[in-house]
């Protein structure tokens, strides 16, 4: 057994949308658990934080711009595994080449606009979760 935690976080579109639940559900239905979680609104100097490692990126404005534009849910989600179980839920970054039956490839078509976020590794998720729910 490789019990786990991880951050999800549905972003600003995914609340505008209304697909919490849909996003939660397949986490659930797939066999994690939603341990905590709010609806919140992400601040600039959080944001910066949470996406530190694209700080030097092109998109790094554009990211930060979007996490902030509206009230997310932050989860803490736990499970066998619960970090790769997660990822292959959400699909790849661009929800345009997303497969069908990922979260990002049936609901999204916008890269910055992606539905969801998952922490990619068990130390990203330990940094993240102290972020959110230290
Ligand atoms: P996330 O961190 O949100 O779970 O997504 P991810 O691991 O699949 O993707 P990552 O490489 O960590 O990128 C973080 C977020 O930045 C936006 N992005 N925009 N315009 C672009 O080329 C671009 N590339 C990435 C996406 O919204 C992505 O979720
Ligand atoms: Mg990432």
């Amino acid at each position: 057994m490789a019990e786990e935690e991880t951050l999800v976080i549905a972003k600003p579109d995914a609340v505008r949308r209304g697909l919490v639940g849909e996003i939660l559900g397949r986490i659930e239905r797939k066999g994690l658990r939603v341990e905590e979680m709010r609806l919140t609104r992400i601040d600039r100097d959080l944001a910066e934080r949470h996406y530190a490692e694209h700080r030097d990126k092109p998109f790094f404005g554009e990211l930060v711009e979007f996490i902030t534009t509206g009230e997310v849910v932050v989860a803490r989600v736990a499970g066998e595994r619960a970090v790769s179980v997660v990822r292959p839920l959400m699909g790849p970054t661009d929800p345009a080449m997303a497969p069908p039956g990922t979260i990002r490839g049936d609901y999204g078509t916008v890269i910055t606009e992606n539905l969801v976020h998952g922490s990619d590794s068990p130390e990203s998720a330990k940094r993240e979760l102290d972020l959110f729910f230290g």
